[in-house]
């Protein structure tokens, strides 16, 4: 397959990687002056435009920034110039894609939303907008299935999507429990990956309630210690620019002496293994 990689950041690298791993011809494009440098000893073309990069292919991935006028524009581009075949697809964390697909046709566009790095993280959230076709949803989940990834369609568009929303909500309450001086960011950390992180990486929150709930399940769970746990009235972080600086100093404090490089490898390390350990550890 000839697959494009508009935007090679931290998210387009990776994905670079996964699909150049399984063997497809991959291009990338992106006016970073250092793209040579970045892009290394993969295995892939470096395209001189947008254009030539999507020309001829049949799955384009866009990791560009953030911005809700770049994925405008860039996908009024892609649907003009990309084959009329080809899926487009969008890494966005946030952006439901009817927002940067208004005026245009919308039915090959769908967001394709991984966790970061791509070619670690199974997940591949895949958020289709009202007008995007089941063919192309269906090809979606075929393709990023033959990647190794575990691709899970989202049936309505929200902000952030499901994954981030969920982070965000443990993290506010991680901030605010922080700024309480209840933990500080390495201890609240230890707890995480000692608990919650490990039962996550097997089983996530339901299942894990209901096994929690022992034989009467999660009945048993949500009537009897869920009603304690009701009782818990979850903290608003403080957001002001001097709190939030407060907790940037905190975490700084716990990791900021250590290569982020090192802490990446380390971190992938780790996840590698569980993976592996969870007979998911192909990694090409
Ligand atoms: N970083 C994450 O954890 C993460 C996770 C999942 C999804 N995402 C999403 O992936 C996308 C990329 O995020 P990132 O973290 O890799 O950002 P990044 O800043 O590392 O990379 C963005 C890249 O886009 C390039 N770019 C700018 N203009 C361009 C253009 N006209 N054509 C092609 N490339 C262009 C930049 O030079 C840069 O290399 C965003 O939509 C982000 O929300 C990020």
């Amino acid at each position: 397959m000839k697959i494009a990689v508009i935007g090679a950041g931290t998210i387009g690298l990776s994905w670079a990687a996964l699909f150049a791993g399984h063997g497809h011809e991959v291009r990338v494009s992106d006016p970073r002056p250092d793209l040579v440098e970045a892009v290394g000893d993969l295995d892939v073309h470096i395209a001189a435009s947008v254009s030539e990069a999507v020309r001829d292919a049949d799955v384009v991935q866009e990791n560009g920034p953030e911005r809700l006028d770049f994925k405008r524009e860039l996908f009024a581009k892609l649907v003009a110039e990309a084959p009329a075949h080809a899926l487009l697809l969008s890494s966005s964390s946030a952006i439901p894609s009817s927002e940067f697909t208004a005026g245009i046709d919308g039915s090959r566009v769908l967001i394709g939303h991984p966790f970061n790095p791509p070619h670690v993280m199974p997940l591949v959230e895949v958020v289709p907008n009202p007008r995007t076709t089941e063919e192309t949803v269906r090809k979606a989940v075929e393709f990023y299935r033959s990647l190794g990834r575990v691709p899970v369609v989202e049936h309505r568009e929200v902000p952030g999507f499901v994954g981030n929303r969920l982070q965000n909500a443990l993290q506010r309450e991680a901030i605010h429990l922080v700024q309480e001086g209840v933990v500080d960011p390495a201890g609240l950390d230890e707890v995480v990956v000692n608990s919650l992180g490990l039962r996550w990486a097997a089983v996530g929150p339901f299942l894990g309630s209901h096994l929690g709930g022992g034989p009467g399940g999660y009945r048993h769970l949500a009537t009897h210690i869920g009603s304690s746990m009701r009782r818990l009235t979850l903290g608003q972080p403080d957001d002001s620019p001097e709190a939030t600086e407060r907790v940037i100093e905190a975490v700084e404090k716990a990791y900021g002496d250590h290569e982020y490089t090192e802490l990446a490898a380390e971190r992938d390390r780790k996840q590698l293994a569980i993976l592996a350990a969870r007979g998911q550890g192909d990694r090409k």
